[in-house]
């Protein structure tokens, strides 16, 4: 297999604000949008070619796909539509593909071309992941915007579900044939549910034959503004909707259960959620970090690791459970400084995200600390909680390991932390624990600062984390003195200064863990499980469980197959035979 590339931003769109009613592209010579009114032609070319709002009528869900997100136009003047024409049950997923995505500055400049809902404009702005490659995710109310920021054929190969419309918005072919060619056409059809329609501003000859010989329909219609054709195409078959019956019940109340029942709610399903509520959950230290793991090389989770992130930002910003800004990273060898500055010359992130810092320590401006309890109480507002320990599923029951009913379901989703490992059923997953202490010492730093270790200013203290260590014979929740010296050693290293220890317990948690150090998703049918979220739970919860629910209700996966593949589960090896 060839070595993945390096990892880097999407390359820069070219896009100029000149004379004319709509941005250019001179890279293309090509304009955005119509000069004859961009909003007009997005209903003429896009919405009323894909039946639009008339076909959302009595849906529970419906996905659009782009090819060309550009500036935005046709997505914020799709969602004004759906505004006007939707009920709160209704979901609109939106899905687009540009290989060139605007920066942010650029976008809040084309922006000004559209004349619609201002605040509409500023929460895209705000939630904007810049030129990141891969999958980005945005909610919106009940509109879900998928930005797939990668070449057309890439994206489109690697996205799982089926599209009910799409908007074929990529320059014109004669300019921009890569955005029309017969591979392009076939992966339309692979990801078209029956009866989709699709509309574009273009009627030459390839692409009318290229979707022919893909299977669509092909037909003319009078088109807009200079143009006098447009056209419109339609996939054989027809979609039977049907609302999933989905009543879940989800085994653990740590962020990856309170994530999944966000998701759900997200969805108007009411999950039950069973926890004993202990005090024993990872998810229940006192604060967290959500910072991004940063790496080199271009593979599929590496995109997931900053989707992730940029999505969690999102989500928490949403919850209200941020506590403050700006993690800073101190570099403590010379090698894992070369690293920081290679992953910042080579742009993995935008400089808004990730900047040097007094030369030696690099920062990340966008990064939060959140109060975890805040989080997971947000999440479940709307759940039904049962007290108890699950241990078993079966016939849409859910038993106790006394074999009490504690709750009826139609799929249940295992997210309990360390708690899988006392259940025989799990035993065949490969999967590593490692207990971690939290200590405090007196003073807050100014800043939160990563080391190795990490020392969070909260409450006039600073909280210093974690231990990594191996499970042994004593209880992994009961803190340990050797421990807390670790954490003071490890921050003497860092800053220089030997400190105080504060007068508040430690905390000593377990995290879970693959051997690849990957999150994990295991199971199929109605019973599923999210685990080996190590580290940075909170960082992965979210985009992760909206994945599984969005597999679950049958949409259109806000992660690339590739990323889904990775992320299943493998069963232990089995030891090789003596021979
Ligand atoms: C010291 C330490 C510091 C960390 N710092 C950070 C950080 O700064 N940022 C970050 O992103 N991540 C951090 N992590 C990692 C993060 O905490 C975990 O990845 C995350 O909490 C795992 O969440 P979870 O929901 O999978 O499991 P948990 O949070 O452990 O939740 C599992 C839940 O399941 C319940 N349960 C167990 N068994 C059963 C059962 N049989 N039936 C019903 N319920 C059951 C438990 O009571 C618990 O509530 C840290 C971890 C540790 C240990
Ligand atoms: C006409 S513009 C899209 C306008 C957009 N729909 C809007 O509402 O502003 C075409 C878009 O296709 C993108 N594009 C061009 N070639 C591409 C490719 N090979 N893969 C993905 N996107 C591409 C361009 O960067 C540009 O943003």
């Amino acid at each position: 297999m060839a070595d993945p590339k390096p990892l880097t931003l999407c390359p820069p769109a070219n896009i100029e604000f000149g004379q004319k009613s709509a941005p250019e592209a001179p890279d293309f010579g090509d304009i955005y949008f119509s000069t004859d009114g961009g909003a007009e032609e997005t209903r003429v070319i896009f919405h009323q070619a894909c039946g639009l709002p008339e076909r959302w009528r009595d849906l529970s869900y419906f996905a659009i796909g782009e090819l060309g997100f550009g500036t935005g136009l046709n997505f914020l003047e799709t969602v004004q539509l759906w505004q006007k024409h939707s009920k709160t049950s209704q979901r609109l997923h939106y899905i687009s593909v540009e290989k060139y995505p605007l920066d942010k500055a650029q976008l809040f400049s084309a922006l000004k071309f559209w004349p619609g809902d201002l605040a509409l404009k500023m929460q895209l702005v705000k939630n904007w992941p810049g030129r990141v490659k891969g999958y980005h995710s945005i909610d919106l109310d009940t509109v879900r915007l998928t930005l797939i920021h990668d070449d057309v054929i890439a994206g489109l190969s690697e996205l799982s579900g089926k599209m009910d419309a799409w908007f074929l918005d990529g320059f014109s072919p004669s300019k921009n044939p890569d955005m029309w060619n017969p591979a392009v056409m076939a992966q339309l059809a692979r990801l078209s549910a029956p009866g989709a329609r699709l509309g574009t501003f273009t009627v030459a000859r390839s692409v009318r034959d290229g979707l022919a010989e893909a299977g669509f329909d092909v037909e003319k219609k009078p088109g807009f503004g200079r143009k006098r054709d447009r056209l419109e195409a339609t996939f054989p078959g027809k979609k039977h909707y049907t609302k999933p019956d989905i009543r879940p019940v989800i085994i653990g109340a740590g962020i990856a259960g309170a994530s999944l029942a966000h998701s759900f709610i997200q969805r108007g399903i009411k999950p039950i959620i069973i926890d004993p509520n202990d005090g024993t959950a990872a998810s229940g230290n006192p604060s967290a970090i959500v910072k991004p793991r940063l790496d080199l090389q271009d593979r599929p989770e590496s995109r997931f690791f900053l989707s992730s992130y940029l999505y969690a930002l999102n989500r928490y910003q949403d919850l209200r459970c941020v506590i403050e800004n700006t993690v800073a990273h101190k570099c403590l060898t010379e090698k894992e400084q070369s690293r920081y500055q290679r992953l910042l010359e080579q742009q993995v992130l935008p400089v808004d995200h990730f900047q040097t810092h007094n030369q030696r320590d690099f920062v990340f401006p966008e990064a939060v600390i959140i109060d975890p309890a805040m989080a997971r109480a947000r999440s479940l507002e709307r759940v039904d909680f049962i007290k108890g320990s699950a241990s078993n599923f079966k016939n849409g029951q859910i038993f106790n390991a006394d074999g009490q009913v504690l709750a009826d379901g139609s799929h249940i989703f295992w997210t309990c932390g360390f708690g899988i490992r006392a259940l025989d059923k799990f035993t065949g997953l490969n999967l590593r624990y490692s207990r971690g202490q939290l200590s405090w010492i007196k003073g807050a730093l100014q800043m939160t600062t990563t080391y190795g270790g990490y020392a969070i200013p909260l409450g006039g203290h600073t909280l210093l984390g974690a231990t990594h260590k191996r499970l042994d014979e004593h209880s992994p929740f009961d803190p340990r003195p050797e421990d807390d010296l670790e954490n003071f050693e490890k921050f003497e290293n860092a800053f220089g200064v030997r400190p105080i220890p504060a007068d508040l317990p430690a905390r000593s948690s377990v995290r879970v863990t693959t051997p690849s150090t990957l999150p994990m998703i295991f199971g199929g049918g109605n019973e599923w499980g999210l685990t080996g979220l190590g580290s940075r739970g909170f960082v992965f919860a979210p985009l992760l469980a909206e994945a599984l629910v969005a597999k679950i209700c049958g949409e259109v996966l806000p992660l690339s197959e590739k990323v889904w593949t990775r992320f299943r589960a493998r069963e232990k090896a089995q030891p090789e035979s003596a021979s």
